[in-house]
């Protein structure tokens, strides 16, 4: 039982916070009603004074005037705008359906060659609307250096779609923007400078991946074998080799899964459903790339993740091995000096090293693929080369220095990397502010797809874009020429920054391979019959096919 006391005290206590409360609701209603009515007041007095003012303007002739004068400008103003505006009109383009786009007048599964094909309706610089999404379209030689090259900054920077948003978070260097990027691609090439890239040091690793990878091939002993894992495994090695400073073997199970996993990992990148998924992201759980992806992603953090852990309890900041140790050591230095602000933190190294992983690995081994299936599928070509690094070079091993003395397997070479076009839209770029292009308005902010394709194949520079031809790269007298047409590697502030890598390799291991070996299709399958069709992914990869690499040495 409550005493009776007790409860006169509850009685009395609520009858106290009800009185105070009260006295609190009303003293809050009176101040509204005091701040309304001054409002009122003031509203009213405004009124009463913008009134007043308008009244003095009219009165004053002067204020008049000046009022006239104030009209007239803006009106000019609007005219201007509307008519500058008509002057530098959007791009043309296929008129987008509601919600659709022109989803349905382009082949997501060929999306470079469906753009290609609408540039010779609307021109080099015109739209096209993937669902919402607007995407402005580069095409040709000429208007892509115009952009990337002439209004570099402009066309500079990339579009952060939430593929990419998902992948690295805006850090590392291919999918990020600013401050942040331009520190990491600036610490990156001159890290990877420092270890060699694209010179002496990095030819001694290619050097000894080439004889890794003659032996792999040599193993087969003439018969056909599908050589895609064992050139993933040398370009790999290479780019590990300057990152994580060490090659793995071949046969070592978790060197195998994460370059099995970048590889698929590009290919999931370029497919369809992820075309949609950037146009409507919350379907990502439901699709099974894009799941995939992520659970690729995450694996490959935790690989790379223990690398980096492993090489921080050896880390001794007077030997410096590797891309990692140098991103370690910098980043301890501007921890002593207290910048707080740096960009040296573990996700932009995570995300730095991934990227270069990727980008360094599947481009390059792409390439060689398409480069033994080419040659296999023009015997007559293959001769010339292998004429040509007996005479220049015989059985010693081909050196860079060489590759001067070298003309025609440059060229091919060259041919094979336009003709591959690996890379067949870049990666997409976005504008940095409004901009004019061939008198075309293009908004800050906006997707913009630099066509590759329609440089590597663009009649007005290639004598015969469509067919393999070594002479687009040589004079008259059969010496190397340079040709500005030649973009494989894009061009401008966002341009492959392995390019001397790439180069270097493409150079020592197709050189080598094509000095040991005589490559030839399977006994049962003719030249006509191989496939160069491409599978499509982020690049544009030659389908697997068995080919038969006989010695020749
Ligand atoms: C044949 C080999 C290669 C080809 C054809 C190639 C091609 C490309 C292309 C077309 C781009 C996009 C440029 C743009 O957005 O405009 C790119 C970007 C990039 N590449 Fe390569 N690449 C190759 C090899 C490499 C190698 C070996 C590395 C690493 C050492 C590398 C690292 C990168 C990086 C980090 C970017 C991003 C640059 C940025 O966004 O600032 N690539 N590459």
């Amino acid at each position: 039982m409550v005493p009776q006391q007790s409860l006169h005290k509850e009685e009395e206590g609520k009858k106290k916070t009800y009185t105070e409360g009260h006295r609190a609701v009303t003293d809050r209603n009176v101040a509204l009603e005091q701040l309304r009515s001054q409002s009122f007041v003031s509203q009213r007095t405004q009124k009463r004074h913008t009134g007043n003012m308008l009244e003095d303007i009219f009165q004053s002739p002067t204020s008049v005037s000046l009022f006239g004068v104030f009209v007239a400008l803006l009106l000019l103003h609007l005219l201007h705008s509307t008519f500058s505006s008509q002057n530098r009109p959007e791009p043309p383009g296929p008129r987008p359906l509601p919600v659709f786009g022109n989803l349905f007048q382009v082949d997501l599964k060929r999306l470079d060659q469906s753009l290609f094909n609408l540039s010779k309706k609307y021109g080099p610089v015109f739209q096209v609307y993937f669902g919402p999404k607007k995407v402005v379209v580069l095409a040709g030689y000429r208007t892509v250096k115009e952009a990337l090259v002439n209004q570099a900054d402009e066309f500079g920077d990339r579009d952060i779609c939430p593929l990419f948003y998902d992948l690295n978070q805006e850090y590392g260097i291919l999918f990020s923007n600013g401050d942040s990027w331009k520190e990491m691609r600036r610490f990156a090439l001159s890290a990877l400078r420092d270890f060699g890239m694209g010179r002496k040091m990095s030819e001694e690793i290619i050097i000894e991946e080439c004889g890794y990878l003659i032996k792999e091939f040599e193993q087969f002993e003439g018969e056909a074998f599908d050589n895609t894992q064992a050139i993933n495994y040398a370009t790999s090695n290479v780019i590990s080799a300057l990152m994580f400073g060490k090659r793995f073997e071949y046969k070592d199970p978790v060197f195998q899964t994460m370059v099995e996993r970048d590889n698929e990992t590009i290919h999931l990148m370029g497919t369809a459903s992820l075309v949609i998924y950037n146009m409507i992201p919350w379907m990502g759980p439901f699709l099974k790339n894009w799941t995939d992806l992520m659970k690729n992603m995450e694996n490959n953090k935790a690989d790379i993740r223990k690398i980096i852990a492993d090489l921080k309890q050896t880390l001794d900041p007077e030997t410096c091995r590797c891309f990692i140790d140098a991103f370690l050591i910098r980043k301890n230095q501007l921890e002593d000096l207290e910048m707080k602000s740096s960009h040296y933190r573990d996700e932009n190294l995570l995300y730095s090293v991934i990227n270069l992983f990727a980008a360094g690995t599947d481009t390059t081994a792409t390439t060689l693929k398409w480069s033994l299936l080419y040659m296999v599928r023009f015997p007559q070509i293959q001769d010339r080369v292998q004429e040509e690094l007996s005479r220049v070079v015989g059985s010693r091993q081909v050196r860079i220095e060489d590759r001067k003395n070298l003309p025609y397997t440059d060229a091919v070479i060259h041919e094979i990397q336009r003709l591959a076009n690996i890379v067949p839209m870049a990666l997409p770029h976005a504008t940095s502010k409004d901009i004019t292009l061939q008198g075309h308005l293009i908004k800050e902010g906006t997707t913009v797809f630099p066509l590759l394709t329609s440089v590597l194949y663009d009649e007005s520079e290639w004598e015969s874009p469509h067919s393999f031809n070594p002479s687009h790269f040589l004079d008259d007298e059969g010496k190397f020429i340079r040709r500005d047409a030649f973009m494989p590697f894009s061009a401008g502030r966002r341009a492959c920054l392995g390019e001397s890598l790439a180069k270097m390799e493409l150079f020592l291991f197709f050189a080598s391979l094509l000095q040991h070996f005589q490559f030839t299709p399977p006994p049962e399958v003719s030249e006509d019959e191989l496939d160069l069709k491409p599978v499509v992914g982020l690049t544009l990869a030659p389908k697997p096919q068995k080919l038969c690499a006989v010695c020749r040495l």
